[in-house]
């Protein structure tokens, strides 16, 4: 596996001490729900660490570090309150910069309002990056959800996980993934709202996450997180987070799943072809993050019609509908999207969400 240029050396004892079993934080030993038994359920749910889940016994002075090791690869906001129209505005430090790590720095020890992230594993297609000093987040994945993605997700799936470090009441603005996420809490306390999704938004086989205001239509949810704690976010549910109390709060989310880009599928229909093309309206031909369109095979594959033999009729439908074709017989096109089907079963054909991925796999 590829490593993040720029490693750290840490001291290996340093290492050593930072690592312990977290069974202490919850002292549970009785949970009933595994984390993995959350994936692709849609109810927001709070699982306690087992004991099986290690992780640094000190995370501030550990998000602390690998700030400092890694600065240019964070991403660090902080809020500017304006007393006279009692408003925040959302700044950024320069990443490029080193001075910026002792001005976040500085706002982490005095409790001011700012966060900040850095990715610790992008991993997709069997092939990715762990960062250093990040090992036990790949361990993490390995033990507790590696074997239950496999069968989730046969096609192959995308993981990201990413270090949290915030204080001072600062507000994460709302938003929603496209992932199931979990969000494995280690140090301070925040309150987490989560919209739960909707059964008009599940029920889409195709969709965008550009309609906040309808993902966030009914009451959210609202959990106060404990060191100890795992938060499980449904992919596609609205959420914002705050950071609550002057100690840091440190995180570490893992995202993981297989939305499928429409993008994508129209490249490898259209490999697959030999005459005609496959494409879309240009209303769904945007890249943008929120505005691109997903679907998720997944969904289907235990419908009644989900055999390895052909796509399920309403995956299919939905598909057929949207998808323009020049001079491609509508027999042609069923019997392309069935072969196109098996293959996605039989083979890991998932190449990752992200409009990168898609431009880069023309
Ligand atoms: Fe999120």
């Amino acid at each position: 596996m590829l490593q993040y240029t720029n490693p750290v050396q840490i001291p290996k004892l340093l290492i050593r001490n930072l690592f312990i079993s977290l069974q202490h934080f919850s002292g549970a030993d009785n949970f009933m729900t595994e984390p993995s038994d959350c994936l692709q359920t849609l109810t927001p749910m709070l699982v306690n660490f087992s004991g099986k889940i290690v992780h640094p016994v000190d995370p501030v002075p550990w998000a602390l570090d690998m700030f400092a090791a890694y600065l240019s690869e964070a991403d660090m906001q902080f809020r500017e309150r304006s007393v006279e129209v009692n408003e925040s505005t959302l700044l950024y430090f320069d990443q490029k910069d080193p001075a910026s790590f002792e001005q976040f720095k500085h706002r982490i020890d005095s409790a001011q309002p700012v966060h900040g992230s850095l990715p610790l594993i992008d991993f997709c297609a069997g092939d990715g990056t762990v960062r250093n000093n990040a090992d036990w987040a790949w361990q993490i994945y390995n033990t507790i959800f590696e074997q239950k993605m496999a069968t989730c997700h046969p096609m192959g799936s995308y993981l990201r996980s990413t270090m949290w470090m915030s204080c001072g009441e600062h507000r994460y603005d709302v938003h929603c993934d496209l992932f199931d996420g979990f969000l494995f809490h280690m140090s301070g306390c925040k309150l987490v709202r989560v919209w739960p999704v909707s059964k008009e938004h599940s029920d889409m086989v195709i969709f965008n996450h550009s309609d906040f205001d309808g993902r966030m239509a009914s009451e959210a949810i609202e959990f106060n997180l404990k060191p100890g704690q795992i938060l499980f976010i449904p992919s596609g549910a609205m959420h914002e987070v705050i950071s609550i109390g002057d100690e840091p709060s440190v995180s570490v989310s893992f995202h993981m799943g297989s939305p499928f880009p429409m993008p994508t599928l129209c490249i490898q229909l259209n490999k697959m072809l030999q005459g005609g093309k496959v494409s879309l309206s240009p209303n769904m031909n945007s890249i943008n993050k929120f505005k691109m369109y997903f679907f998720e095979p997944t969904r289907f594959i235990n419908t009644n019609n989900g055999s390895q033999d052909g796509m399920p009729e309403e995956l299919y439908k939905a598909l057929a509908e949207v998808l323009q074709s020049e001079n491609i017989a509508s027999k042609t096109m069923r019997e392309l999207m069935s072969s196109w089907w098996q293959i996605a079963m039989t083979q890991p054909l998932y190449q990752g969400p992200y409009p990168e991925r898609v431009s880069g796999y023309e």
